[in-house]
């Protein structure tokens, strides 16, 4: 077990994607328990195998709060097989220290992996808490895609970024989610008579 170095935004392997695993061997169950020591070390919820530069279809989460014992979730080869609702998710990442933005995100998932023992499973997570968004989040990573990309506001998106000296927002990968995008809506609408209503 240790701590793996973090890959920060701008490093190839995080817009890679990442390819199956195999056989769930010594050598990846080794992969997925510094996955976890170096997600703990950097106070993660997540993070993914590109992130430590191994493009494989492997990420780990702990959603856990500090006065809760640690709940490890490996997923290997992970497919979310529903998705529904929407969400307004403000998020990092560990591979972009210190920037934050709004993104879209679907409030429920339900997804199938295999475990570290090699036994699948189908967890559900919903109503857009820390676990549905964090599945979403670092399955993303291993198609080579970027919380960025999801970005609500392409303008704070940037902003964000520029003072946290990373590289600029590939506009090109931006993504269009035309189902989300009239719940999105709805949803910054509220937030805005929310903040009318407070002042
Ligand atoms: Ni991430």
């Amino acid at each position: 077990m240790s701590i793996r170095k973090v890959v920060k935004y701008g490093t190839p392997s995080l817009r890679e994607p990442s390819k199956e695993v195999h056989k769930v061997s010594q050598k990846i169950k080794v992969l997925v328990d510094d996955l976890l020591d170096t997600m703990y070390a950097q106070n993660g919820v997540g993070l993914a195998a590109p992130q430590v530069g191994e493009n494989l279809r492997i990420f780990v989460i702990d959603v856990s709060t500090n006065d809760e014992p640690l709940h490890p979730i490996v997923f290997i080869n992970p497919k979310i097989i529903k998705k529904s609702g929407a969400v307004i998710s403000h998020e990092g990442c560990l591979s972009f220290p210190e920037a934050f933005t709004d993104v879209r995100r679907y409030a429920n998932v339900m997804i199938k992996a295999i475990d570290r023992n090699g036994r699948p499973f189908v967890l559900e997570a919903k109503d857009g808490t820390l676990l549905a968004r964090c599945i979403q989040h670092e399955f993303d990573h291993l198609n080579g895609v970027l919380f960025i990309d999801h970005s609500i506001n392409r303008f704070d998106a940037e902003a964000e970024l520029s003072k946290n000296n990373l590289p600029p927002l590939q506009v090109e990968k931006l993504l269009e989610e035309p189902d989300l995008e009239p719940e999105i809506e709805k949803l910054l609408e509220e937030r805005v008579n929310k903040t009318e209503e407070n002042k």
